[in-house]
């Protein structure tokens, strides 16, 4: 079965470029091409939901000159992808603290959000300056307020209400969850929304991840059983 919802932690870009004698830059430059590929094949073979993990909070520590290059690959990025976008039915949202970043990559991300947002065959999330801890920080803070002002008890909080506070409050959950270049951690992606993700690891670094990569993801999920919780025989019978 294919995921309906598939989010990746693309990582390995530096290393990629470091083996390289390249510098780190060169590596988001190619990490870039490799978005490119991984949008258009999730598309192609029917993925609805693919959100990809672009700058995390953390990564604002950086140094200044990757920070930029990073800013700058993101807005070309959404400069040239946008006709695509448009013309194969791709809806583009991005989810983080966008008051963060930049006011030209907010502008873009904002615009290109806009121009795309009839999309129906695809919804592309970029994670921007995302990072989960403090988006259900920010989700309780939000239910909080609610409970402040009467709206609801506490008591009537529950996971579909705090879920609605999330910056990916309209997006299903997350039903596989890929991370390449080799670390097995999650990095605070999307805590909440791939609590029941299947974890998919690869020694690929992001770079060299092609459609071939994906569609091996793909191809190991649709061998997995997902039981939630039942016993493998309930699971077979209920399909
Ligand atoms: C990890 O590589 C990747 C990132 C910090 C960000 C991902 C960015 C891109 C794929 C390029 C641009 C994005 C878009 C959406 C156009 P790393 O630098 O942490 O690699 P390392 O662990 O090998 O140092």
């Amino acid at each position: 079965m294919l995921p309906k919802h598939v989010a990746i932690i693309m990582d390995g870009n530096g290393r990629w470029a470091q083996e390289r004698g390249m510098p780190r830059g060169e590596g988001h430059r190619l990490g870039a091409e490799s978005v490119r590929r991984a949008v258009r094949r999730a598309r192609t073979v029917g993925v609805k939901y693919l959100t990809l993990f672009a700058f995390s909070t953390l990564n604002w520590q950086r140094p200044t000159d990757e920070v930029r290059d990073l800013m700058d690959l993101l807005v070309r990025f959404l400069d040239e992808e946008l006709p695509e976008l448009i013309e194969r039915g791709i809806r583009l949202v991005a989810i983080g603290e966008r008051e963060l970043l930049p006011e030209r990559v907010r502008a873009k991300l904002e615009a290109v959000e806009a121009k795309t947002a009839c999309g129906g065959d695809m919804t592309l999330v970029l994670a921007v300056s995302y990072d989960g801890r403090r988006d259900l920080v920010r989700a309780a803070q939000r239910v909080a307020e609610l409970a402040r002002r009467g709206v609801l008890l506490p008591c009537d909080v529950d996971e579909t209400i705090l879920a609605g506070g999330l910056s990916t409050a309209d997006l299903p959950d997350v039903d596989l969850l890929v991370r390449t270049s080799g670390e097995v951690r999650l990095s605070g992606f999307l805590p909440f929304e791939a609590c029941y993700a299947e974890l998919y690891f690869t020694e690929t670094l992001w770079p060299d991840f092609d459609e071939a990569a994906l569609d091996a993801a793909l191809a190991d999920f649709s061998r997995r059983q997902r039981r939630f919780g039942r016993t493998a025989e309930q699971t077979v019978a209920l399909g």
